[in-house]
């Protein structure tokens, strides 16, 4: 059986803990000792997570695959903490909402290190800490980031994910994906956090011309960055998530409840930080950024 490690206990972190814990071993490590067992609710059955969990302190043998779901704020700090635990031949995946800049975490890693990103719409929420509730399937997409992750796709895809993730794709061009990700998240994210309600609530048409506003805006940065994205699909897209999610409180939306720190900077942030180096402006993504950062603030 192969080993797995888990960095971070998020929603998606303890999802996945379950489903990959069905064929390998799954080591679960959190930033302190204070947490023995992790549950999942699945259709009002809770059970019992069959992980191990450790601190980087106490681990006693080096990593060879790491699933790193944690927010794209925390993720430079994350491989900085866990690099020199890694195996010098180590698969990291990593997976986040928003855009991170991999440019930052590549110094951090090893010739022969693969690194991979993971996104998915599989719903989960915590009610508790040590618990998940898993709220709905959907896609999960993994792609390569380096030469080496390109080398290891199908190592990875086949033996990690392939027996125990449904439905799963290997995407060729994550970059891609990850913008079209990055549009469902505008899309849904800081309206569903700022109004405080479910996804699928933000079909009504009172909605849609600021939905149709920060995706254009995307649409037209992504293009300028070399990505050819078209503002139907990306609508589309989006409106066929939040009927996915309908009854579901975007990560965002449980942030700003929760009084915690938003994702806000990598998703409408990012749009803006990238307008600006195009030399254009994205007035509707820096206004919901400053709105949202009003609430976090609040
Ligand atoms: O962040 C989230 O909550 C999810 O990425 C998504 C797809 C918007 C569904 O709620």
């Amino acid at each position: 059986m192969s080993s797995v490690h888990i960095l971070g206990m998020g929603a998606v972190g303890l999802l996945f803990a379950h489903r990959l814990a069905q064929h390998q071993t799954v080591t679960l490590i959190t930033r302190t000792p204070a947490v023995d067992n992790f549950h999942i609710i699945e259709h009002d059955q809770t059970t019992q997570l069959a992980v191990a969990s450790t601190t980087l302190n106490t681990l006693n043998s080096k990593i060879t695959d790491c699933l790193i779901p944690v927010k794209a704020y925390q993720l430079r700090q994350a491989i900085k903490d866990i690099a020199p635990y890694l195996s010098d031949d180590a698969n990291l995946i990593i997976s986040h909402n928003g855009m991170s800049d991999i440019t930052e975490i590549t110094p951090h890693l090893k010739p022969h290190q693969g690194l991979f990103f993971l996104t998915t719409s599989m719903g989960g929420m915590k009610p508790k800490n040590d618990t998940v509730r898993y709220t709905g399937a959907g896609l999960t997409q993994l792609g390569a980031c380096n030469s080496v992750a390109k080398e290891r796709q199908k190592k990875v895809f086949d033996t990690l994910f392939k027996p125990c993730i449904t439905p799963l794709e290997w995407v060729p061009n994550i970059s891609e994906v990850r913008w079209q990700k990055l549009c469902v998240n505008i899309a849904i994210n800081p309206l569903s956090a700022l109004l405080q309600c479910k996804n699928g609530e933000l079909r009504s048409p009172k909605y849609s011309h600021q939905i149709l506003a920060l995706l254009n805006e995307a649409c037209h940065i992504a293009r300028l960055e070399g990505v050819n994205l078209t503002l139907s699909l990306e609508l589309a897209r989006a409106y066929n998530v939040m009927t996915l999610t309908a009854n579901n409180h975007s990560s965002m939306a449980q942030d700003i409840k929760h009084q915690r720190q938003t994702e806000i900077d990598a998703i409408c942030g990012f749009i803006v930080r990238q307008a600006k180096k195009q030399g254009v402006k994205a007035p509707e993504n820096e206004r919901i950024w400053q709105l949202v950062k009003q609430k976090e603030r609040a």
